[in-house]
Formats: C-alpha cells, sequence, structure tokens
C-alpha cells in the first residue's frame, strides 16, 4: 500500500470550496487504487494574515516541503488588496513558489469536446485545441531586484520592477519545455519581447543554443504580442509554448478561454527536487466566493497532475481525468461552462457527481 502526505493549502475566496472537492476525489481514488494519503491542512494568504499576522507562516512552508505534493486553492481577496507589499496575500504564495522552487510551471489548455460550445471562439477554432504552456515561475519581473518606491529626478513619486533572467535560469525552464514539447507534438514555441528587452534577446540566444540538443524539436520564436494574438486567432498552430513568469501568466489565462472557462485550468509547478505545487490558475474569484458556484474541475484536475507528476501514480491521474470527462459527458455544467441542454449544478454538486464518476469505472488499462 501506497502511502503519500499531501499539504492542502484552501487559501481564500472560492479556494476552501475547490480544494474540497478536490481531497474527496483524490481520497476515494485512492481508495480505489490502494493509495494511502495523509493530508495536512494548512493556512496561507489572507487567511494567514487573519489569523497570524504573515501571508506564508513558516510552519507552512516547513509542512509543505516535508510533504510529498502540496495541492493549493487559490489566494486573495478585497479585504487585503490594499495591504503594504510585504502583507499581501499574493507575497505569500510567490513566496512559497520560491520557497519550494519550483520554477517550471506546467499550464495545459486543452479543449474537451464536451466544451468545445463553451468557448467563445468558433467551433472549428477551438475544437482539438491542445496547447501546454511552460511558464517560468521563480524569476523575471517578479522576483527582480532592484524593486520597489522612490522619486525620480523631478522629485516624483516612482514604482519599479527589473525584469531579469540568468543564463540558468533559462536555460533549465527551456531544457524542461524542449522535453515537454518532445513528448507532445514536437513543436515549441518561445514567446518573448526580443525586439525591445534586453532579459528576452539573453532569453532567444539561450533557447535558440539549446535547439541543437532537440533535433527532433521545431522550434519557433514568437514575439508576445503577436502570440496573444495568433492564440485567438488560430490556436491550432500551438503545441509546446515556454516563456517567462508574466507573459506566461497572461497568456495562460487568455489560453483558458479558448477551452471554455478558467475554471477548467489545472497547473502543476515543479523543481528540481522536493515536493511540486499543484493549484488551478484562477484566483480566489471573490464575486462568486461562498456562494457554491465555483467550477471545482480546474482542482480535481490539478489533483490528476499532482498524481502524475508529483507522485509518478499515472494510473490514478488517468481515473480522476476519466471521471471528469464522464461526468461532462452526463452533462453536468457549472455556470461557467453552461450552455443550453446542459444540467447546471453548483461547486458540490459538481464535486458528487465526478466522485459517482470514478465509483462507476472500469479499472484503467
Ligand atoms: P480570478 O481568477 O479570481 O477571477 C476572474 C474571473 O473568473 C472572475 O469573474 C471569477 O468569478 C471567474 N472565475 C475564476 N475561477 C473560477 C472558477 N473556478 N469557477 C467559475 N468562475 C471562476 O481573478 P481576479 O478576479 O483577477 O483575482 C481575484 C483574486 O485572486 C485577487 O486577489 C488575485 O490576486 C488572486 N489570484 C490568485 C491566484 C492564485 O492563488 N494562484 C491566481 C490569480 C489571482
Ligand atoms: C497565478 C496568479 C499569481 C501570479 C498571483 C496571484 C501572484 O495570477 O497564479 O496565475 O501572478 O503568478
Ligand atoms: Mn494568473
Amino acid at each position: 500500500r501506497r502511502s503519500y502526505s499531501v499539504t492542502l493549502i484552501p487559501g481564500d475566496g472560492i479556494g476552501p470550496e475547490v480544494v474540497s472537492v478536490a481531497r474527496d476525489v483524490l481520497f476515494l481514488v485512492g481508495s480505489h487504487e490502494g493509495i494511502e494519503f495523509r493530508f495536512q491542512e494548512v493556512p496561507m494568504g489572507g487567511t494567514a494574515l487573519d489569523a497570524v499576522g504573515v501571508p506564508l507562516p513558516e510552519e507552512t512552508l516547513s509542512t509543505a516541503k516535508d510533504s510529498d505534493a502540496v495541492l493549493l486553492g487559490a489566494i486573495g481577496g478585497y479585504k487585503w488588496d490594499s495591504n503594504e507589499k510585504s502583507l499581501k496575500p499574493e507575497t505569500g504564495l510567490l513566496q512559497l513558489r520560491a520557497g519550494l522552487g519550483v520554477f517550471a510551471n506546467l499550464r495545459p489548455a486543452s479543449v474537451f469536446p464536451q466544451l468545445v460550445d463553451s468557448s467563445t471562439l468558433k467551433r472549428e477554432v477551438a475544437e482539438g485545441v491542445d496547447i501546454m504552456v511552460v511558464r517560468e515561475l521563480t524569476g523575471g519581473i517578479y522576483f527582480g531586484k532592484p524593486r520597489g518606491f522612490g522619486t525620480n529626478e523631478s522629485g516624483e513619486e516612482i514604482g519599479f520592477n527589473t525584469e531579469v533572467y540568468s543564463a540558468s535560469e533559462v536555460d533549465r525552464i527551456a531544457r524542461i519545455a524542449f522535453e515537454t514539447a518532445r513528448k507532445r507534438g514536437g513543436k515549441l514555441c518561445s514567446v518573448d519581447k526580443a525586439n525591445v528587452l534586453e532579459a528576452s534577446i539573453l532569453w532567444r540566444r539561450r533557447v535558440t543554443m539549446m535547439a541543437s540538443e532537440f533535433p527532433d524539436v521545431e522550434l519557433s520564436h514568437m514575439y508576445v504580442d503577436n502570440a496573444s494574438m495568433q492564440l485567438v486567432r488560430n490556436p491550432k498552430q500551438f503545441d509546446t509554448i515556454v516563456t517567462n513568469n508574466i507573459f506566461g501568466d497572461i497568456l495562460s489565462d487568455e489560453a483558458s478561454m479558448i477551452t471554455g472557462s478558467i475554471g477548467m485550468l489545472p497547473s502543476a509547478s515543479l523543481g528540481y527536487s522536493g515536493p511540486g505545487l499543484f493549484e488551478p490558475i484562477h484566483g480566489s474569484a471573490p464575486d462568486i466566493a461562498g456562494q457554491d458556484k465555483a467550477n471545482p474541475l480546474a482542482t480535481v484536475l490539478s489533483a490528476a497532475m499532482l498524481l502524475r507528476y508529483g507522485l509518478g501514480e499515472e494510473i490514478a491521474a488517468k481515473r480522476i481525468e476519466n471521471a471528469v470527462l464522464e461526468t461532462l459527458d452526463r452533462g453536468y455544467r457549472t455556470g461557467d461552462i453552461f450552455s443550453t441542454g446542459s444540467t447546471l449544478v453548483g461547486c458540490k454538486r459538481m464535486g458528487e457527481e465526478v466522485l459517482k464518476s470514478v465509483n462507476s469505472q472500469k479499472p484503467v488499462a
């Protein structure tokens, strides 16, 4: 019997609602597959600020580091929006990613056949889209120094940040992206702003240098402004995308909408060693929090990524993904993916339907 410790960080807003569903799904799949999960729930973000005054308590980071994998809901909310930088929920999330050393963020955007009509794009544009965004997660403008507030020569108040990448930071994310592309459609598009930014010029040079090690991968480069246009013009031209921290943040939200909803997109954040961090790409959705309206599937699919990339439990991961597909086949939809003819359900009910799908599954071959 395999046994794993999983740190649960429900967080703020809809975070607790969606993590509760994903936890139940993990537990049930585990019971079918002979896997035992030891869950430990810890605070982060606004919840932690209210409880202990910091967005990432030391105990939360140490619990996460000592576990086999970390599942996170989302953090943030109006209440803490005007806090100073070090006391923002978002700062806690960045500290967690840095603390775990998870520099590679995999954000798959696949259009499920059941949801083609939930996409805002035309059927023929959205159908069959299957993109993997590989986002650099612990560098770039999110972490670059110098940063801060000050005054300029005319005495005017300024805020400033620095986009900085070292060669080794680019190399390690590029390698993961090439390896990812090799296992997928064999095409890698590196997205940058090398026509303007030095950090992007270095990025493009290092990615290009690595291409000789991957002759089976077709490498292309695209400026980020064009990429954001091409994503809605003809998303099927993309297979694997590699990009920096901030461009990856923006482009993955854009890519999510091709699939029908941001409520569908999971992610895996991985480093060289230690536990991975698994979270939906969406935020705490304060506009629908506490109303049982959130789509839990992004977090359920993040739990599948946790099994696959975090624990090497491929069969259990497939079981979760198949259960999600089957639940969509049976017509259940939360509001964000609703279309006429389907059955509108809340977050909890969607979770219950996924559990039913797990229970009725034939064993995965
Ligand atoms: P958001 O992703 O929380 O919400 C954007 C829109 O998408 C909202 O209308 C929301 O209702 C909808 N939405 C998001 N997830 C959904 C789901 N699962 N089901 C149905 N609808 C969903 O982005 P925002 O409004 O810009 O940010 C809200 C807060 O979340 C901010 O404090 C932000 O900093 C934080 N945030 C956190 C994370 C994270 O924890 N990883 C990610 C993004 C934003
Ligand atoms: C995400 C979020 C975070 C990011 C914020 C909340 C710090 O938008 O996970 O996509 O920008 O990385
Ligand atoms: Mn984001």
